[in-house]
């Protein structure tokens, strides 16, 4: 459940109109377009919106993790404890890369070493940045696997990660990305292919490291309800763009852009997992060719003329709440 926040002033991570750009055969890809969001210390952030909005291309341009030699980040700057982390050397971006800042990726399985026992992994995660000697590294595993809900960690470490289960593998991810006490957590879908009992696990150990540790957590998601849940602010990511941003209740009560407002009626419930879900109609545009206008306009039920030939920018709803829709401006009222 959500917590106090601990330093609502503090900003540790501040992206700043970040575009992140990836070539590909049919045309440059602009995944990350003008992005601009911030993670303060000791809160839970989420940045949501559907299957291919870009999200994961931002998280990786925080981590500089983007895919070789295609993706780029082209422009802005990501500002991490004062420091812009595009202009680091490799080496020193390296050292923050978990061990100051943790990922953990949507695919647990394809992530961990399947030849390796899961202890051992999270040793060599523990050893990579602190030298300690391998029974303490051990030992500090099992604590780790038992802070993430697994009791029996002596026996699960032991094992290879396709002899346990979805919900334990991605424990397991979450104590490799735990290992090294990070400021910054990004978890990138991580209750995706889980089912619904073990997601509200997943959820409750997330929710506690932020109780226990403090770390701030930066929370990729398709689904608003796993928001509700768990952040204290939410960036509602479309093609590319940040289109809504504001305090999770806010969010909740006064949705300003049509994009949240379809997804808030798309929520999966927790409980029923076989409830059919409203879903958006159209699809979200390939990302080399953006409609013109507002990007959303032609999946969106209040488009007028204007929307299609005007860029919204970001408009202030109200305290830390801006949404980037014309449906606020003289323009498109006076449109008939
Ligand atoms: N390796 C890649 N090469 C080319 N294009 C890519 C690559 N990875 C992602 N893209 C494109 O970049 C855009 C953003 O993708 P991204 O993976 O960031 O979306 P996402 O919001 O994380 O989606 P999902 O919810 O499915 O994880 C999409 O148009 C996608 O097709
Ligand atoms: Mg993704």
């Amino acid at each position: 459940m959500k917590g106090p926040i601990l330093n609502r002033n503090e900003v540790l991570l501040e992206v700043k109109n970040l575009r992140t750009y990836i070539e590909t055969g049919a045309g440059l890809v602009r995944a990350v377009d003008d992005v601009s969001f911030d993670v303060c210390r000791g809160e839970i952030v989420g940045l949501v919106g559907e299957s291919g909005c870009g999200k994961t291309m931002a998280a990786l341009s925080v981590m500089r993790l983007l895919p070789e030699p295609y993706g780029k980040i082209v422009g802005g700057s990501v500002y991490f404890e004062g420091q812009d982390l595009t202009k680091l050397p490799e080496e020193e971006m390296r050292k923050i890369r978990g061990n100051k800042i943790s990922i953990i990726f949507q695919d647990p399985l394809t992530a961990l070493n399947p030849i390796m026992k899961v202890g051992d992994q999270i040793v060599e995660a523990i050893v990579s940045h602190h030298p300690i000697d391998e029974s303490a590294a051990w030992q500090r595993a099992i604590n780790l696997l038992q802070s993430v809900g697994i009791p029996d960690g002596k026996v699960i470490a032991e094992q290879y990660p396709f002899r346990i289960s979805g919900g334990m593998r991605q424990r397991v991810m979450i104590a490799i990305a735990l290992a090294c006490n990070p400021t910054l957590l990004i978890a990138d879908e991580p209750t995706t292919n889980l089912d619904v009992s073990i997601q509200a696990q997943i959820l409750e150990v997330i929710s506690d490291i932020r109780r226990r540790t403090g770390t701030s957590i930066l929370l990729i998601t398709h689904n608003l309800g796993l928001v509700a849940w768990l952040c204290d602010r939410v960036f509602v990511m479309y093609a590319g763009k940040i289109v809504e941003q504001a305090p999770t209740e806010e969010l909740f009560a006064n949705p300003a852009h049509p994009y949240t407002e379809l997804l808030l009626k798309s929520i999966p419930k927790l409980e029923s997992s076989k409830e059919k879900l409203e879903t958006i109609e159209g699809e979200v545009p390939n990302l080399i060719r953006v409609p013109p206008g507002c990007r959303f306009h032609p999946r969106c039920p209040y488009v007028k003329e204007v929307c299609k030939k005007v860029e919204p920018t970001l408009f202030n709803v109200n305290v830390e709440h801006y949404a980037r829709c014309l449906k606020h401006t003289a323009e498109y009222r006076l449109e008939q």
